[in-house]
């Protein structure tokens, strides 16, 4: 079958060429476009976007070569219940995903993308997620008819026709194929709108093909391929294969006053802040800090036997809302220097953006991300608690220079972190790796406007990667203990447990101040990593002294520092303890021993606190 579409140019990887005839054949574009990855392009494709009405020109003045898009309402987050892990074997899926054969799922999907792209134009993206100069570029081609998703993509990962020629030159070099339809042909009589997408979503993956298969959904965890299903999804199963990870993490370097240097990994569920303290300003004197990544991280070995991670992102993909001058400056700084996009934030009347707690007062009149007026008088929010910033990661005024080092940054410490009210204390340490991997494994957080479904519900998280477990949970956190067995434990990052959203229970007030502040609790734990800082054992973990967090400057008493700090033990054993058994049974007997051991280790020592 041949199909009657334009082609811009094409490519001599037969492989590449003969799939992409063939999504052609069953898509039916009006056109095929081999995406570039250049400034003209970008001009072009942008201008169009703005004609069709899905974006607005932002103005030049605010934000040069910057776009606001407003989504369909229903098509604002991630959506988990559409999400698939399609392995052969069921059982390799595992209980944390939902789950089809890949015959089944190919079958479902091959009839929604039967002629799903009439009237468009189909857009083929190579890229790479990490360094084209890395030992094996990770390279993907995303295929998709949204034009939309193509200068995101352009922003987010590197992409373009470099790429295309370095996948030519490795004929045998694997790539990951995407294939991403809005699901929104422009069929006779059908006129195209500002946002299309379908009612039915399906984000499939297949971990053993090294495919994903997206349909119905234009929101950009669902439709930029290279993120989360490429770059925690799919290659959290190539990582298990080829012993290396694959992790939901921000990456910050730390520079102390005497100027030591530590890289600390931290893993928080979906706007639990990475994002904010990958980019952190700290208040005290004299520490600085750089950002190496705010989202995810691929960790290798080094020669040393040390874990080194590299962002393998290009841009940054962050919530908008409470992103302000006091909360988080070098975000502002770095989406002021434009060439972003804005989606389902509000704008302002002299054409620029805002969002809910962007400044301290608000704006007198908006126009909402609904595209309704919006008055501080409203009583609803004038963006999607969603809302997300596009921006290229290099604007950053404070990117590291070692973001562009091929083989990364050796990392010192992990930290899990989550949004709980209770329970968790600001800061613990982990007593060895594997105490560590529990404390991931259960890692807990309550829920957020990041995924579709209900908010504030407590629900374990296991290392953040709830949704992005490519594979079975069960063998994804013995995949942790595994990767402690293959190193010098001296060697491994040392692991801690963070809580910046803890209440105080008389008032519901945040016991901490966060942002800014967190820098506080990094300095703990750097000067626990050079053995200076002093820690109390408790039945969880070791937790810092009160004296030994400093708050100089911080409007805090010692008493509330020992309140963020408090275990309460009874609490744990009768409310936290409950929680954690539940979860670990539902692993069934893909729950390492080690992991059951460190369970029960937690009990004894909390009954005999
Ligand atoms: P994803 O990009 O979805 O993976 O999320 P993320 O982990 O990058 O979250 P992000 O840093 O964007 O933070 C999400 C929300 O948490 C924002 O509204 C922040 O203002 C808020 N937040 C971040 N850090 C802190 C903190 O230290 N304290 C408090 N109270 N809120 C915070
Ligand atoms: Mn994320
Ligand atoms: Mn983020």
């Amino acid at each position: 079958m041949t199909t009657q579409a334009e082609h811009t140019t094409g490519t001599s990887h037969a492989g590449l060429q003969a799939w992409v005839d063939e999504v052609a054949a069953l898509t039916t574009p009006d056109s095929i476009h081999w995406v570039d990855g250049s400034d003209g392009e970008w001009d072009a494709l942008t201008t169009l976007l703005v004609e069709s009405g899905t974006f607005t020109r932002l103005n030049p003045d605010k934000k040069p070569n910057s776009f606001h898009a407003a989504s369909d309402p229903s098509d604002v987050a991630r959506v988990e219940d559409r999400t698939f892990i399609c392995s052969e074997d069921e059982r390799d899926a595992g209980f944390t995903n939902n789950w089809k054969s890949p015959a089944d799922m190919k079958s479902i999907m091959t009839d929604l993308y039967q002629g799903c792209m009439t009237g468009r134009t189909m857009y083929v993206i190579p890229f790479v997620m990490g360094h084209i100069e890395a030992d094996v570029p990770m390279f993907g081609v995303e295929i998709t008819d949204s034009a939309y998703v193509v200068v995101s993509m352009k922003i987010m990962a590197r992409i373009g026709a470099n790429v295309l020629a370095a996948i030519e030159a490795n004929p045998d070099a694997s790539v990951v194929k995407g294939l991403h339809s809005v699901g929104f042909p422009l069929t006779e009589g059908v006129s195209d709108v500002a946002w299309p997408c379908s009612d039915t979503k399906y984000i499939a993956h297949f971990p053993e093909t090294r495919e994903i298969w997206s349909y119905g959904s234009g929101y950009g965890g669902n439709a930029l391929l290279g993120k989360k299903c490429y770059a925690l999804r799919i290659a959290s199963a190539m990582a298990r294969d080829d012993g290396w990870m694959a992790e939901h993490m921000l990456i910050l370097k730390l520079v102390s006053p005497t100027g030591s240097k530590h890289y600390i990994a931290g893993a928080f569920p979906s706007a639990c802040g990475k994002t904010n303290l990958a980019m952190i300003d700290p208040t005290l004197e004299g520490w600085t800090a750089e950002m190496v990544g705010d989202d995810i991280a691929w960790m290798r070995f080094g020669p040393d036997g040390r874990l080194y991670a590299v962002n393998p992102e290009f841009g940054l993909f962050g919530v908008a809302p409470g992103t302000g001058e006091h909360t988080n400056p070098n975000a502002m700084r770095t989406v002021e220097k434009g060439n972003s996009i804005f989606t389902n934030v509000a704008l302002t009347d002299d054409g620029d953006v805002w969002w809910e707690d962007m400044t301290p007062e608000k704006p007198a009149h908006l126009t909402d991300w609904k595209g309704n007026d919006w008055t501080p008088e409203s009583g609803v929010p004038s963006s999607h608690p969603n809302s997300r910033f596009c921006t290229p990661a290099k604007q950053c005024p404070m990117m590291a220079d070692e973001y562009d080092e091929p083989n990364g940054v050796p990392i010192d410490a992990i930290l899990f972190g989550g949004r709980r009210k209770t329970t968790v204390p600001l800061v613990y340490e982990s007593r060895d790796w594997a105490h560590g991997v529990f404390i991931g494994a259960t890692l807990s957080s309550e829920t957020t406007a990041a995924a579709t479904g209900a908010v504030g519900v407590v629900r374990r998280d296991p290392m953040a990667m709830l949704p992005f477990i490519g594979y079975n949970a069960g063998d994804y956190v013995n995949h942790w203990l595994e990767i402690g067995k293959q190193a010098d434990e001296s060697k491994l990052p040392k692991i801690y447990q963070v809580n910046w959203f803890r209440r105080d229970d008389e008032d519901g007030s945040f016991l901490w101040p966060g942002f800014g502040d967190n820098a506080r609790v990094l300095k703990w734990i750097v000067e626990r990593l050079d053995g200076s800082a002093e820690a109390v054992e408790t039945p969880v973990g070791l937790v810092p002294t009160p004296g030994s967090i400093d708050t100089t400057g911080l409007d805090m008493s010692e008493e509330q520092v020992a309140k963020a700090l408090a275990v309460n033990v009874e609490e744990w054993r009768e409310k936290e303890l409950p929680l954690i058994e539940e979860w670990f049974a539902k692993f069934g007997d893909t729950l390492p021993t080690q992991l059951a051991d460190e369970l029960a280790t937690l009990k004894a020592r909390l009954e005999s606190a």
